[in-house]
């Protein structure tokens, strides 16, 4: 089992859309026995809150479901997952520090990647923007980008872990 695990800040608009999407691929390949995903917050925020109703209705509109509880990354989560993907250079940074502050060693690299290394369009910005303060369309966006990360990242495991089905 491949355990993968999507980070943002809030852990309410960003990474469980990313989650969300990255599973329903997962499924459409055939390969949800091979891969698992979960999402987690950097910050303690919106501990326990539902994602943001206005990245639900994004979702929804596009045929999918957000379920995800917001939780925040923890020290066990450095054991139990092989990649983390940090939606922005601050929560890349912040993922390093938790890293290295609860469990000792810094996450390694190679397992630890700004998710827009996977967007063929992203254009030397490898942000995931923000889009809590933002208008709906700011969440349209995040969808099409963790959309188009999501198919590359799975390409990659698919290649890595040669999981062909
Ligand atoms: P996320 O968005 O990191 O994509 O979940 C945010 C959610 C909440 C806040 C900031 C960003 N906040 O400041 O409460």
């Amino acid at each position: 089992m491949i355990n993968i695990l999507f980070v943002c800040l809030g852990n309410i608009c960003r990474s469980p859309v990313a989650e969300g999407v990255f599973r329903d691929l997962v499924g459409k390949r055939g390969l949800q026995e091979k891969i698992k995903c979960d999402s987690a917050g950097t910050s303690s925020y919106h501990i326990g809150d539902q994602p943001d109703r206005r990245m639900c209705q994004i979702a929804r509109q596009r045929g999918l479901q957000l379920t995800h509880c917001a939780r925040k990354l923890s020290g066990d989560d450095f054991y139990q997952f092989d990649y983390i993907l940090a939606m922005d250079e601050a929560n890349f940074e912040d993922i390093r520090n938790i890293s290295y502050r609860s469990s000792g060693f810094y996450f390694p690299e190679g397992q630890l990647y700004l998710y827009r290394e996977f967007d063929h369009l992203a254009n030397g910005d490898l942000t995931v923007p923000d889009p809590y303060y933002e208008d709906i369309a700011a969440f349209d966006e995040v969808y099409d980008i963790v959309e188009r990360c999501g198919h590359n990242f799975l390409d990659f495991l698919v290649e890595k872990h040669q999981l062909h089905t």
